[in-house]
């Protein structure tokens, strides 16, 4: 980043299934972008941001964005492989490697999306720090007639794995900086 005001850097990543919205809650938080069309993440691809919170610090933050498989020296700047393959397991501890918060992003209008989280949440345990602060999301709230899963399911199971819990429409906006600034706020 150009402006040098910022005091500390949090590495941060954002995983969850495919088509989930992950690229647009974070074009929607860096640069208050959303597009429609579903274009699969190729590549490296990362965002940052600067955010306060309330104790008045400046806080720097780097997203790293999780994607496909993709060929492994793009996997290694920017994209852990499919969860448990072995042979990636050096390239999936360095994508982790200094992380200390995350984001898991399921989408509301699809259930097998949430059931997934169980393998995003032990690929974090087994590689992240025991300390990392894991938001859980549940985005595309604009779609409420579709909702598969219930807010109340979605809130126990965070609960139950000491995860925060927000919803968000990378759509419309609703809640994605708060998203990030509750993440940012809770590794500080
Ligand atoms: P990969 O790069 O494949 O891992 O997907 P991703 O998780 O980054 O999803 P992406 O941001 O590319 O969004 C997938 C599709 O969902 C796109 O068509 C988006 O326009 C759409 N989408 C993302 N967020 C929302 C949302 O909040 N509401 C609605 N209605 N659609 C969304």
């Amino acid at each position: 980043m150009e402006d040098e005001s910022y005091e500390i850097l949090y590495k941060v990543v954002v995983t969850g299934d495919s088509s989930v919205g992950k690229t647009n809650i974070i074009s929607r938080f860096t640069s208050n972008e959303f597009a429609m069309e579903n274009k699969a993440t190729i590549g490296v691809e990362f965002g940052h941001a600067q955010v306060q919170i309330p104790d008045g610090t400046q806080v720097k933050v780097q997203i790293w964005d999780t994607g496909v498989k993709l060929p492994p020296i793009i996997i290694f700047v920017n994209n852990p492989p499919t969860a448990g393959q072995e042979r990636f397991r050096a390239i999936t501890r360095g994508y982790y490697r200094g992380a200390v918060g995350a984001l898991i992003v399921f989408d509301i209008t699809h259930a097998q999306t949430f059931r997934n989280v169980e393998k995003w949440l032990s690929e974090l345990h087994e590689h992240a720090d025991t300390n990392m602060i894991i938001m859980l999301v549940g985005n595309k709230t604009d779609l409420k007639t579709n909702r598969e899963v219930a807010t109340d399911e979605a809130k126990k199971f965070a609960q139950k794995n000491d995860l925060l819990y927000i919803e968000t429409s990378a759509l419309d906006g609703d809640n994605v900086k708060e998203a990030f600034e509750q993440t940012i706020t809770a590794i500080h």
